[in-house]
Order: C-alpha cells, then structure tokens, then sequence
C-alpha cells in the first residue's frame, strides 16, 4: 500500500476538481451558507498517526454525526433498556421520515433516523437541564478527542429551533405515543444543540478513534465502551448511518460511518483507522457527495472495506 498521507493528499486533490459537488443544504440557513468547494479529510491510523489534506482543520456543523456520541452517552446511561424504545434496523426511508411511526407505535426504526436521535435525547435528559446534557456532550467529545476546541454553534442551535417543524412534529407524534417522558421543547432542546456540535475533521477523527479500538481511547487507555458495545455501534452505523443510502454507501464504500447534513461523514475501519470527511454538498439522500466518494477511493486504495 502507498503510503497513507501521499493517499490522503491525492484523494484531497482530486476532490477539488470534482465537478459534481451535490447540493448544500438550506433548510438550517446557517448551513446554506457554506462554501461548497470546501473539503476536508484526516484519517487516523492504529499508531495514532493523523493524515489530513484539504480543509482538514476547519471546524464545521456535524449535525447528525454527533449522533453517534449521543448513543454511547445513552447507552452508558440506559444500557440495553434503551432498545425498548428505539430499534435497530434500518427504515429505508428519509431521515426526517415519520410514516413508520404511525404504524410501529412511535419506536423509531433507528437511533440515528432524526426521529431515534430524539428518543435518545429524551433518554439523555432524565432529570436534568438540557443546558447539563448538553455540557455533558460536549465534555465527552473533547475528552474523546482530547481537544478543548470543539464547541456548540449556538447560531446553528437557533436557526433550527426556529424552523425545525419537521423535528416538532416528530417529537410531539412520539409524545402522543408515550415515547418521550419530557417536555417535547426541551427534550428538542438537547437535540437541535447536539446536531450543532462544530468540529474539524481531525477532531472528529480523533474522536472516533474508540470505535476503531474496540472501545479503548487510546490516547488515555481508558475503556469509553465495551468492545462488544464498540462492535454494535459499528454495526448500527454500517446498517443506518447513511439511513435510505446506507446500503448503497455499504456497496460502494464497505465500513462502518454516519453521516450528518452539514456534509460530514465519520467512517471506521475497525482496528485500522478513524476517518472523517468533510464536503457541504450533499447527495439525494442527504449524505455528503464528495465525502462518500473521497472515502470510496480512500477504500479501494487502502482495501480497508470490512467486506
Ligand atoms: O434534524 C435535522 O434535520 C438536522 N439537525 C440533522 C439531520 C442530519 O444531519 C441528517 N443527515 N444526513
């Protein structure tokens, strides 16, 4: 194999000149005004080496990938009580879809559907502020990825709670239902601010790095999860990170990864590399288009599919 920076440089080259950048979103008008030529790549490798290019340092809205955080946060929390209330299979559906829930009771399909991101939100509330959940995330991340400098985009955290209709009527349906135990607006309040977490690439990579070590920060040796928790969560994120193009970026890329509107995508090659990319533009599945296809060529070069 090249070597992996000289990889993640051309990988980065290339996507400059890709012509076919998909479109940014604007339903959270912060995020519609993004510059669509950015792109950004850090992969970190099992000795902790990271390898950037591009836009690697520049912090961005990660939105749904920080749903992957809230889950670990719950699960810890919950444990395996959390799946009475959220499932594991994918919808092969949109992420703001709500037509399952009418017909499965108000379980979402998913944790990482919108709809599932707020039933863990609800679950991470308890008898807490949002204000101390949100704290809480934003502490574990930096400890994750060892790094004071990622914060929440209060910006972003407004336009959405302003317009985020789609995300109100997901939570008060699932209310009806009696699956969240909260106020609907606090229990949004934690989720429109954990989808405004802002990172760069190579603090998300960093903050990745427990899925790809069997649960262990290897920075500390601490144990975030156990390795068999580890292993689901990779699960869930190849089956339903990407939700209706989950099986298509699992045929064309082949690991582990999530994927937020903001045009990131966190990807894990278990026991090789933490990877996260970064390019506005999005697919019509709302998945970055530049990200999947950077991490297509970053697989095809490197023959890190878990396939
Ligand atoms: O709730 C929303 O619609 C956004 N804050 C997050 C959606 C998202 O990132 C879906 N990912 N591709």
């Amino acid at each position: 194999m090249p070597n992996l920076s000289t990889i993640v440089a051309e990988i980065a080259a290339e996507m400059a000149d890709a012509p076919d950048r998909g479109a940014v979103a604007d339903y959270i008008a912060p995020l519609g005004a993004v510059d669509p030529r950015k792109f950004g790549i850090a992969v970190i490798d099992a000795d902790g080496v990271c390898h950037g290019a591009g836009d690697a340092e520049e912090a961005f809205s990660v939105q749904s990938v920080a749903k992957v955080f809230g889950l670990t946060l719950a699960l810890g929390a919950g444990g395996d009580s959390v799946w009475k209330r959220v499932g594991r299979e994918p919808s092969g559906t949109a992420f703001n879809s709500i037509v399952q829930l009418e017909t499965e009771r108000g379980i979402p399909r998913n944790p990482f559907l919108n709809a599932g991101a707020i039933v863990i939100s609800d679950i991470l509330l308890g008898n807490r502020q949002p204000a101390e959940v949100i704290a809480e995330l934003l502490r574990f991340v930096r400890a994750l990825a060892g790094e004071d400098g990622i914060f929440i985009d209060n910006a972003v955290a407004a336009a959405e709670e302003a317009t985020g209709y789609r995300n109100k009527a997901l939570a008060n349906y699932m209310r009806a239902f009696g699956n969240l135990h909260h106020d609907v607006d606090r229990v949004l309040g934690v989720y429109f601010h954990q989808c405004a977490l802002a990172m760069s690439c190579r603090q998300l990579a960093l903050a990745g790095r427990y899925l790809m070590r069997s649960g262990r920060n290897p920075s500390t040796g601490h144990s975030v999860v156990s390795p068999q928790r580890a292993r689901r969560i990779n699960a869930l994120m190849l089956t339903c990170g990407h939700y209706d193009g989950s099986g298509e970026f699992a045929f064309r890329v082949g690991l582990p990864a999530k994927s937020g509107v903001g045009g990131g995508i966190l990807a894990v090659a278990p026991g090789k590399a933490s990877i996260a990319v970064w390019s506005p533009g999005l697919n019509d599945r709302g998945n970055s288009q530049l990200g999947t296809l950077a991490l297509e060529r970053l697989v095809q070069r490197t023959g890190w599919s878990v396939f």
